[in-house]
């Protein structure tokens, strides 16, 4: 008998990694999509090892608009049940000072690449009237931050895609899911060169707790917005009940920016 397949962007570290083990945990078969071949065979490897399930590798670069089509082309064609939508990368530096590629690679690989997967696996998902759809957005996607502004309009755009597209597909038996950690412990800093410093311990979340909310509200049916963690909760329903004056006053104020600028 096959089993249901899970497509993982990110597949290599972080928050896809740790998807990737518990999605096989519950009778998943993957796809692996990242850049690093080598990582991505010897993850495949490990999967296989650990759960016994299938898992494929497809490296691409999902900055780059022919390899984002390529891949969707090839989910077009499998019955894919599960599809995370998880890549991704931040930048330091206000938009005066930062490489303008690197803002524009940004959109693509947060918000084109996405976009492009979701539309690719969706039509099969609402024929077969069961599927999940989990777009890794961010806290960042309620409040702007600079030096990461590009970080926080892109994950803001993932965040109300998943929203409109919860309500568009309500009923056929598709769930979708923002899914909006703070910040969490990956390699996801000391890629950006941040490190992670001027970040108090408290507000570290792990990837293990991240990816447990994200599945547990599947499970449950919702909600489709998912704040892991009490306290992120509670500063996100801050953020969105406070006059937009005083959020603008925060937003350049908070200790965010000096760990991100
Ligand atoms: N860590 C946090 O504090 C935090 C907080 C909120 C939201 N998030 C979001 O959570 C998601 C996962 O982040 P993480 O913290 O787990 O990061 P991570 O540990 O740095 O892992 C990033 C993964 O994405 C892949 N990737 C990066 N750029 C890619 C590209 N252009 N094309 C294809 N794959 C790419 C990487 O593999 P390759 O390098 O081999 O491509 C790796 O597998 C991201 O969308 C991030 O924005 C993270």
């Amino acid at each position: 008998m096959t089993r249901p397949l899970a497509v993982v962007t990110g597949a290599t570290a972080g928050i896809g990694r740790v998807f990737c083990d518990r999605l096989a945990e519950r009778g998943h078969d993957l796809l692996l999509v990242a850049r690093d071949v080598a990582r991505l065979e010897a993850t495949a490897g490990e999967l296989r090892a650990r759960h016994g399930v299938a898992a494929r590798v497809h490296a691409a670069d999902l900055s780059d608009e022919a390899a984002t089509g390529a891949l969707a082309e090839s989910l077009g064609t499998e019955a894919v049940d599960v599809l995370v939508n998880n890549a991704g990368f931040g930048t330091t530096g206000t938009l005066a000072r930062t490489d303008p590629a690197a803002q524009q690679r940004m959109v693509r690989v947060h918000c084109l690449a996405p976009l492009r997967l979701v539309q690719a696996v969706l039509p099969g998902m609402v024929a077969r009237r069961r599927g999940a759809i989990v777009n890794v957005a961010s806290v960042a996607s309620f409040v702007t931050v600079p030096g990461t502004v590009t970080y926080s309009a892109a994950k803001a755009f993932l965040r109300v895609l998943s929203e409109g597209l919860a309500a568009e597909v309500a009923g056929t038996g598709v769930r979708v899911q923002a899914l909006c950690p703070g910040f969490t412990r990956t390699e996801f800093h000391q890629r950006m060169g941040a490190g992670g410093t001027g970040i108090p311990d408290w507000a570290w979340l792990s990837a293990d707790d991240v990816v447990a909310a994200s599945l547990r509200a599947l499970d449950r049916g919702g909600p489709v917005v998912v704040v892991p963690d009490l306290r992120y909760r509670a500063m996100v329903s801050l953020f969105r009940h406070l006059p937009m004056r005083m959020l603008t006053w925060v937003e350049t104020r908070v200790p965010m920016r000096r760990a991100r600028t």
